[in-house]
């Protein structure tokens, strides 16, 4: 969703919030604007639809001197994506700016009755009653901070608002209602920031407040006070956060997309450190709250999440299965939430949400909270809002990911599944000591696999040439597969706008079997596990009806070669394990086709890297 950084401090905002903006660009990139207070306090204000150069080309060389502002970077709502739709919005007499991201429900409402009062509105956005608002309070001779409390109190809806003004031009004010993505407040040296994610902040320090709903936060370059919106005060921890601003740039790469696929066999080895011990060949999840008899007595695991996360849940449902023999079942957050389902105090919900922040996931929480049932959630940054629904957290540890396309993110939620699974198989008693310990010394060789998978540039090029004009793309695997194939066809639609569907390689025959002729390219998930067989039977029929087959199979399995097209080998692996390598030739397949159509790789159009509305 739309991104917010806002500055106070000793230095010059404007270069500060447009970096900042550049490192919130992947939660929308439709249009961007800053505003920074001037000498009298007024706010001067830039913006431009389209992509920050677009922004910085409009402010120009001499960018505006003020040492307190804020900026956007904008994914549309309501109202198109133009210059006067831009962020940040003012009030009639310009001395109040905002910047927004959510919704504001009841707008229509708020907007007649702010037009009966004389205020002029000069966009198409709901967000632009915001400052109408504040303004009318601050007429009434209230404080910013308490105009800003009872401007938040009356909007519905999650919301997350950061508003400065010229009669108070020394501080911001930001308040986050419900869950429209989070706000975060960052304490550097002779200067404060808030922004509504970490990239963002990590340059300038690592110190941080995550702003929880219902709060207000009135900051100055000295501090930052926090009060609930009836003006009693919160006690907000500051914490320090262990990522590095180098984690999140780009290094050699191209793209952060391939840097971010590169990552994978640390941010793998970091999912795994401390929770597997090589030596005494055994898993286990620092925190996990549950006794080992309430996890005896689990009945049902439900896993949900969104996108890439659900694919990484659909995964995991098998492993849980497998290894700690209980039923489970993988669902869309947003279909979850709203089908009234039957969870209680023995369901496990495990969210998977590397944000921490999608509003469909958190929803699914939160119905999961009221109805008793007990809740792990997977998230890559601590202190988040799906991390304080849950009752326990298991972070995925990947490191910042800027790609709005998921790679590393995917590939951590799934080994973090994996030994969830295995942790809870070992706490049930289902798994017997054997398996876990083969288990385990298969996961310290994972990193070298995954490392050795990202060796093929040459042929992914080859690949890339020759199928990137293809309009369209089917995807099949079987069992643990089937998700990674769904993942295979999300990554390629996302990053290059090639058409492709996932399938159950059984499915096929009963629809999508009609569409194959030789211009579709069909990636067929093949490894020599216990399925071999069927899927070799499926890409026979693929060949027979004139279809081309891509296959990504285990090394060594030469006599598939002469049946396809072309074969991406991943090293042998258990069955249970290999999801985790098929990821890759998923991710890097989907890159360099896209790299060679031309396209935006790392912020493809109409995406956003978390979606923080329904
Ligand atoms: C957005 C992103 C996807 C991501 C999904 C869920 O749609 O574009 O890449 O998989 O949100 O994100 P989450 O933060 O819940 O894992």
């Amino acid at each position: 969703m739309c991104g917010i950084i806002g500055y106070a401090g000793s230095s010059q905002a404007a270069p500060i919030l447009t970096d900042g903006l550049a490192r919130l660009e992947y939660r929308g990139y439709d249009s961007a604007g800053i505003a920074v207070l001037g000498p009298q306090g007024q706010p001067q204000v830039y913006k431009a639809s389209g992509k920050l150069p677009k922004l910085r080309a409009a402010v120009g060389n001499g960018s505006p001197m003020g040492r307190v502002g804020l900026g956007h970077t904008r994914w549309a709502t309501h109202g198109s994506p133009t210059d006067y739709n831009a962020h940040p919005h003012a009030d009639c007499r310009s001395e109040v700016v905002v910047v927004h991201n959510g919704i504001v429900e009841n707008y229509v409402e708020l907007k007649r009755e702010l037009m009966g009062l004389g205020h002029e509105f000069t966009s198409d956005t709901d967000s632009e009653c915001i400052p109408h608002l504040i303004e009318s309070y601050l007429d009434q001779e209230l404080s910013l901070e308490e105009s800003v409390r009872q401007t938040a109190a009356r909007i519905r809806g999650a919301n997350a608002v950061v508003a400065v003004s010229q009669r108070d031009p020394d501080r911001m004010v930001a308040f986050r209602l419900g869950n429209a993505g989070g706000i975060v407040v960052g304490y550097g040296e002779d200067e404060m920031l808030l922004a509504s994610d970490l990239p963002a902040l990590l340059p300038h320090t690592r110190d941080i407040v995550y702003l929880a709903p219902g709060q207000v936060a009135s900051i100055t370059q000295e501090g930052a006070v926090y009060t609930l919106l009836d003006g009693s005060p919160v006690d907000n921890t500051v914490s320090r956060v262990a990522y590095d601003a180098l984690s999140a740039a780009r290094g050699k790469f191209k793209h952060f997309m391939l840097k971010e696929i590169h990552d994978q066999p640390e941010a793998v080895t970091d999912a795994l450190r401390g929770r597997v011990s090589f030596d005494g060949l055994t898993v286990n999840l620092e925190d996990f709250p549950y006794s080992d008899d309430e996890v005896r007595r689990i009945e049902r695991v439900v896993l949900v999440g969104m996108g890439t996360s659900l694919h990484a849940a659909m995964t995991g449902r098998f492993w849980l299965e497998s290894f700690a023999r209980v039923p489970a079942e993988a669902d869309n957050s947003s279909e979850f939430r709203y089908r009234d389902p039957v969870v209680d105090s023995n369901t496990l919900v495990v969210s998977v949400c590397q944000s921490g922040e999608t509003a469909d996931t958190l929803a699914a929480m939160e119905e999961a909270a009221r109805k008793g049932a007990k809740q792990v959630t997977l998230c890559n940054y601590p202190s988040t809002q799906t991390t304080r629904v849950a009752d326990s957290t298991v972070l995925i540890r990947s490191g910042i990911e800027i790609s709005v396309a998921g790679t590393k993110t995917f590939t951590s939620s799934l080994i973090s599944l994996y030994l969830l699974g295995l942790f809870l198989g070992m706490k049930r008693g289902t798994l017997e000591r054997r398996r876990v310990e083969d288990a385990v010394r298969e996961l310290a060789h994972l990193p070298a696999m995954i490392g050795s998978l990202l060796e093929n540039r040459e042929q992914y090029e080859a690949l890339a040439q020759k199928y990137a004009r293809r309009s369209s793309f089917l995807y099949m695997g079987r069992g643990v597969n089937f998700p990674l194939a769904m993942e295979g066809a999300l990554k390629l639609k996302e990053v290059s706008y090639i058409h492709a569907e996932g399938y159950q390689a059984g499915e096929m025959k009963h629809g999508p079997i009609s569409l194959i002729d030789e211009n579709m390219p069909v990636v067929v998930l093949i490894p020599r596990d216990r399925l071999y067989e069927k899927m070799l039977s499926n890409v026979n029929e693929v060949k027979a009806r004139g279809g081309v087959v891509v296959a990504v199979a285990t090394e060594g399995d030469d006599e598939l070669a002469s049946r396809v097209d072309d074969v991406i080998y991943v090293p042998a692996a258990s069955g249970e394990v290999t999801p985790v390598l098929m990821a890759v030739p998923m991710q890097l397949l989907a890159y360099y086709i896209a790299v060679r159509r031309g396209c935006d790789v790392d912020q493809p159009r109409n995406l956003a890297k978390s979606v923080t509305v329904e």
